[in-house]
């Protein structure tokens, strides 16, 4: 295969399941334990914010019992060793691929670690908890702060810059993600209309699984670090 020019990746919550990080969609997931219309929607935030407050809350204090694993690193690898344009593209809200040395990242989804004021637009870092009463360092307001998370039925982060890498791209790489929910599930037929090789790399075939040119299937902590070895040794 001739060596890429341009890779776009996207990750999903299997690439840190190893970390010990819980997926949604797998027996025993998120969504098998609470309701996501009750916490990752506009109208559940507006019901029952400390919900809401209290869910977002106990991922982010669960990010310090966390670490990446090879997975995170072998996507840090490659982004260092790889001479193309490389963008990095997760829907996960956690910070792994950060503290695995990714730089050049991002987070579709949002991130536990930042906080949004609905009041006045700015963004912050957050790493404890947030509450109706947490105040708004710019604006000073209470009761207008909320995780920086895109819940269901709002707009992704970034995606003209997302969409823009996913036509310049000759390989797409997907890896850890059911495939499930869109506009990410679609970016694997951009790419393909882009006329760029598809890859998913899965502990299963996910639901686009059709979709891709090739399909490599096992846990993350394992494919993903043998096939960044392949693709920098050229193949
Ligand atoms: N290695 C590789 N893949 C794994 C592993 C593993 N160790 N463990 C699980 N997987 C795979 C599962 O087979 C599944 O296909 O990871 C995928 C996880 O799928 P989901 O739980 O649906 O997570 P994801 O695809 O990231 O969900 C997308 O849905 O709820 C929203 O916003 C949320 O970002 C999330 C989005």
């Amino acid at each position: 295969m001739h060596r890429p020019a341009s890779i776009v990746l996207l990750t999903g919550a299997g690439i840190s399941a190893e970390s010990g990080v819980d997926t949604f969609r797998d027996k025993d997931g998120i969504w098998s334990k609470v309701d996501y219309r009750d916490v990752a929607t506009p109208e559940g935030f507006a019901r029952d914010p400390e919900l809401v407050h209290d869910f977002y809350n106990q991922r982010r204090s669960g990010l310090a019992e966390v670490v990446p694993n090879a997975a995170h690193a072998a996507l840090a690898r490659l982004e260092r060793s790889f001479r193309g344009r490389f963008l990095l593209v997760t829907q996960n809200i956690d910070d792994l691929h950060e503290r695995a040395g990714s730089r050049r990242l991002i987070h579709m989804h949002g991130e536990l670690t930042k906080a949004l004021c609905a009041k006045c637009g700015a963004r912050h870092e957050w790493h404890g908890a947030t509450s109706g009463s947490s105040r708004c360092p710019s604006c000073q307001q209470v009761g207008h702060l909320r995780p920086d998370v895109v819940w269901f039925g709002e707009m992704p982060y970034r995606m003209d810059e997302i969409e823009g890498a996913l036509w310049q791209c000759d390989l797409f790489v997907s890896i850890g993600t059911s495939g499930n929910v869109y506009p990410a599930a679609g970016f694997v037929e951009m790419a393909r209309d882009a006329g760029a090789r598809t890859v998913e790399l899965n502990l299963e075939p996910s639901s686009g699984r059709g979709l891709f040119d090739q399909a490599i299937h096992g846990r993350a902590s394992e494919i993903v670090p043998e096939f960044v070895e392949h693709l920098l040794a050229g193949g």
